[in-house]
């Protein structure tokens, strides 16, 4: 664990944009009257968003807005590792888990990766400026050790060669979607299922709908038929059953480029000038809200109206966001927010 101090170098001011600012109105908003200290943790993400890293004067204003002393917003900048306390890398900032099962499981063989090339030691910038990187304690998805987080993502079970290729896609600006690398199907095994195989259970119903979805409505070729009653495991090893393959399904595993022909309708700008508040779908923030902006998404009902292959066309344009549409589960989402529904907790509900 690093000693977590502010950097001796600091900016001169900080001030919110306009938008983070009305972002941050309807966060605060939340809470009821007197407890606005509650949104202390999305304020200083949204700082560290805009800016890149969280500064004094950017604690400070965090503590102004929120009527906090400034020393109780510093106390939660210096506590929490997702909270960067000097400038990073431009691309991207990389926190390596070195806890012990992700220690088991190669952290060691990341942590050197990182330190040949990107940087010798933790917090120094890469040559280029465009990374650096951390050690940082239990990220809590141990079960798909080793990981790394880059941002609000996740990349899991990972290798020498796939840590590399994540590297090397930052870089290019095309990461590989986040999640498993290694192909498995979130934490499932990595044989195939050996347990609970009952396709009556993952009907789609209330057990595994998740299975349904992702398998089946998502997956261009035909849903396999459901599975007969479990067969004994030694009559039937799961290494003869394939691996569920979410990120092909995705269109993301090979690099596969969607022809402009998927394109789906884009508008130059937001219907009579007011566009839907697309930060209402889960997952969506005010950064990749702008991206879809100036893709020319604007409505809930533009979304709602694409097909698989146009969320895929969309999905390789928003850079380090590719993977979330799918994820998410964003056409499901906005035909809910089309017809009206509003999320409860204002920012957006779990995926449908
Ligand atoms: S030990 Fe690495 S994620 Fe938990």
């Amino acid at each position: 664990m690093s000693v977590r101090r502010l950097h001796p170098d600091q900016p001169e001011s900080f001030a919110f944009t306009e938008e983070n600012a009305a972002y941050l109105q309807k966060v605060i908003a939340r809470y009821p009257e007197g407890r606005q200290a509650s949104a202390v943790i999305p304020a200083l993400m949204v700082a560290q968003s805009q800016e890149g890293w969280i500064s004094r004067p950017a604690i400070e204003a965090v503590a102004k807005l929120l009527d906090m002393p400034d020393i109780r917003v510093l106390e939660v900048a210096t506590f929490y590792t997702q909270f960067q306390l000097s400038p990073v890398g431009r691309k991207a900032h990389i926190q390596v888990c070195g806890t012990t099962p992700c220690r088991l499981r190669g952290a060691e063989e990341i942590i050197s990766i990182c330190k040949n090339r990107l940087a010798a030691h933790p917090f120094e910038l890469s040559a280029d400026g465009d990374f650096s990187w951390e050690e940082v304690e239990c990220a809590g998805a141990c079960v798909n050790a080793p990981m790394v987080t880059v941002g609000e993502d996740t990349y899991e079970d990972l290798t020498a060669e796939t840590f590399n290729a994540l590297i090397d896609g930052l870089a290019a600006g095309n990461p590989p979607a986040p999640g498993p690398q290694n192909g498995r199907f979130f934490s499932a095994p990595e044989g195939g299922d050996t347990t609970l195989t009952d396709g009556a259970l993952y009907d789609g119903s209330v057990v595994g709908k998740y299975r349904a979805f992702d398998r089946e409505e998502l997956t261009p070729a035909p849903a396999a038929p459901a599975p007969a009653a479990p067969a004994p495991a030694a009559a039937k090893p799961a290494a003869e059953k394939p691996i569920p393959k979410v990120v092909e399904a995705q269109g993301q595993a090979d690099g596969e480029k969607v022809p402009d022909l998927h394109k789906p309708e884009l508008f130059e700008a937001a219907r009579e000038g007011k566009a839907d508040d697309l930060k209402l779908i889960y997952g969506v923030g005010p950064k990749l809200e702008e991206m879809l902006h100036n893709l020319g998404v604007y409505h809930y009902d533009q979304i709602a109206g694409w097909n698989e292959m146009n969320l895929r066309w969309i999905d390789q344009h928003l850079g380090s966001f590719r993977g979330r549409a799918f994820r998410d589960k964003w056409i499901e989402q906005s035909s809910k927010l089309a017809t009206g529904w509003r999320p409860s907790n204002k920012d957006g509900d779990k995926p449908v």
